[in-house]
């Protein structure tokens, strides 16, 4: 675990803060190096000779905005949480809701299991029951060799391979098929490529033990083996915990809602991974996944209010495998910085921070959706992004901005042509409002 650090005072007025203030903040509380604020001052990465190394057919790079979240206290430790997002009010709200929980409440995680799972097709056997047999009674000395030869490195670092499972898989055609789970402890890495080549290289041994034929080897990412689990306990009115009660049974029971509620969770944990250069792509197919378990897809999050302690509790459990070795994460200096912002010791302490902020985040998703509504903290936000896209002038914004405002309020409905309309009137000079 990291150093206990308390940012409370640093943490004070953030927002108000000018960029230039923010670097010096960061730098201040030892979330930055001077270096490094530096290095995002300049715009952060120009290198495309790095591009290069990450990917095919190199053109340039494609820049995020990149905020910090702010407030947030995990297991006792407050932590700076970089995100890289282009949605307006992630980042702000994330900031605004880990403030209420701090005041009220705490978020505290768990890890529930440490084994990434390989998988190993066999699309028809001859007859399952010998097969299962002889790779159960082969499975420790597969284990053996496989650690010896492809995952040294794991088993030195205290992973590896830890077990071999057969399952039987009735096909719709009357054949059967068999596949291996090949259970793995990655360490600090995500994993997927040592257990795509832990299920290559035991490729050839089950076919010559077996006479079966392999079909094709790969990790997958529905890790129910390895959850992390967040929970956000907090004092809150009757008022507020029964609607947010309703609004999390609401996603629990009607798909619809579950997949708009899970991707409001994703809001808070995608930027991260993008930040700390990770597979977001593995963690979302993995959580859409998991929310499915039963037949039904549900949301990944449940609220329950308890009016006799007045206690609202919030839990996320899910699939969260990250790494903070290899790959994107160490290569990639923006990648890099963000995971020494974290002051995390280990992969898990990503996954632990991961789910927090998805469950900070839909905390404030349903707060909203429940009390003011959505249109207030999103698209009051959104309007400054309506004032550029229509094309105002540094001296039109914020007069664009207020008559924007006025109309949000009157017509609780705001689009790019009000903007356009607006600053149109504004040129012509129907609103002379360039002496206000
Ligand atoms: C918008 O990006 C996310 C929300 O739709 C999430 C939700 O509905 O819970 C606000």
């Amino acid at each position: 675990m990291a150093i206990s650090k308390d940012l409370k005072e640093f943490f004070k007025g953030f927002s108000k803060l000018s960029r230039d203030e923010r670097y010096q903040r960061l730098v201040e509380m030892g979330a930055l190096k001077s270096q490094d604020a530096d290095f995002l001052r300049a715009g952060g990465i120009q290198d495309l000779g790095l591009a290069e190394k990450f990917v095919e057919n190199v053109i340039g790079y494609f820049q995020l905005p990149m905020g910090v979240a702010t407030n947030f206290n995990i297991d006792g430790i407050d932590r700076v949480i970089p995100m890289a997002v282009e949605e307006t009010s992630i980042i702000a709200a994330a900031s605004k809701t880990a403030r209420w929980i701090r005041e009220s409440g705490k978020i505290t995680t768990e890890i529930l299991g440490r084994l990434i799972i390989g998988q190993i097709q066999l699309a028809e056997v001859k007859d399952f029951d010998r097969f299962k047999m002889q790779i159960e009674e082969a499975s420790a000395k597969f284990i053996e060799q496989v650690n010896e030869v492809v995952a040294k490195g794991l088993v030195e670092r205290g992973g590896g391979v830890k077990s071999i499972e057969v399952r039987k898989i009735e096909r719709t055609d009357g054949k059967t098929m068999a596949v291996i789970h090949v259970l793995a402890d990655p360490c600090d890495a995500m994993g997927a490529n040592i257990m795509n080549q832990v299920c290559e290289f035991l490729k050839e041994p089950i076919q010559g033990l077996t006479g079966e034929t392999v079909t094709m080897c790969i990790l997958s990412n529905l890790v129910d083996t390895k959850l992390t689990r967040a929970k956000v306990e907090m004092k809150v009115d009757p008022e507020i915990g029964m609607k947010i009660q309703e609004a999390s049974i609401f996603a629990e029971e009607d798909p619809y809602r579950a997949a708009t509620n899970n991707k409001g969770v994703l809001n808070g944990i995608d930027p991260i991974l993008i930040a700390t250069g990770n597979d977001w792509r593995a963690v979302e197919a993995g959580m859409h996944a998991f929310a499915a378990r039963d037949g039904q897809y549900r949301s990944i999050t449940r609220w329950r209010y308890d009016s006799e302690t007045e206690t609202l509790v919030g839990i996320l459990e899910a699939p969260i495998v990250v790494g903070t070795v290899g790959g994107v994460t160490r290569l990639h200096p923006t990648a890099q910085l963000s995971l020494e912002m974290l002051e995390i010791e280990s992969a898990e302490d990503l996954s632990r921070i991961c789910a927090c902020v998805g469950l900070v985040q839909n905390l404030g998703a349903l707060r909203a959706l429940t009390t003011v509504g959505i249109i207030e903290g999103h698209m009051k936000l959104h309007i400054k992004n309506l004032t550029l896209g229509a094309g105002a002038k540094e001296k039109e914004i914020p007069i664009v901005q207020k008559r924007l405002e006025e109309i949000l309020l009157l017509r609780k409905r705001i689009s790019l042509s009000n903007a356009i309309e607006v600053l149109k009137d504004l040129r012509s000079g129907k609103e002379n409002v360039y002496n206000t």
